[in-house]
């Protein structure tokens, strides 16, 4: 049986769609996105949804994390992958889910990760230390922001002259889109796995 998979999105939605793209080439055999949530009612990521056919809610606050855990227990989901998820989940949410979370992040982890990193912000970070290599990570997640089991990365040149909005998408094109549905059906896979020797 293929694990339903429910992807929690804020944004643009193009970690959403490489996962859609992927499925669509047959990529992730375990797995099934039968729903996408967002805690931002105009995020372009629910149309992409709309257009391949998949279903969306809307689950904002107040009570964000409740109306999420309603609409997962209503589609009957049985793993989540963040995918520009821009609200942190509770400790008693994510214990609900061990290893069931994943979450991709747009460095090595354990570099320029944690509170307060997230979108350019980790860009500008990566520029302004001066390194040579930065790249994307996928992980579980549990109670410690980016801290959760890493599951693969990937690395990524760093150019000169680079500004934080070019290293973005050379990340996102080489890394992040490859690396999100990869890591989606090894999760996927491994809950199978797991099931059939219950
Ligand atoms: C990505 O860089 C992801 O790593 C980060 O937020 C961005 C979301 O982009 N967490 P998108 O909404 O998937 O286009």
């Amino acid at each position: 049986m293929r694990t339903r998979i429910a992807v929690l999105v804020s944004g643009g939605g193009t970690n959403l769609q490489a996962l859609i793209d992927a499925q669509g080439r047959g990529e992730i055999p375990d797995g099934e996105i039968a729903l996408v949530i967002s805690n931002n009612p105009k995020a372009y990521a629910l149309e992409r949804a709309k257009r391949a056919g998949i279903k969306t809610a809307v689950c904002a606050k107040p009570d964000m994390e409740k109306k999420i855990l309603e609409a997962l227990a209503f589609h009957d989901i049985g793993m989540i992958v963040l995918a520009g998820f821009m609200a942190i989940l509770s400790k008693d949410f994510v214990s609900r889910w061990p290893e069931r979370i994943i979450n991709i992040h747009p460095s090595l982890i354990p570099s320029f990760c944690g509170e307060g990193f997230y979108g350019l912000r980790v860009h500008e970070a990566a520029l302004n230390y001066g390194v040579k290599v930065t790249g994307a990570t996928v992980h579980y997640v549990n109670e410690i922001p980016d801290g959760g089991r890493i599951i693969c990365q990937k690395a990524v040149e760093i150019r000169d002259g680079d500004t934080p909005e070019v290293l973005q998408r050379r990340v996102m094109e080489q890394a992040e889109w490859i690396l999100l549905p990869r890591a989606a059906e090894i999760v996927a896979k491994s809950i199978r796995m797991e099931r059939s020797t219950c």
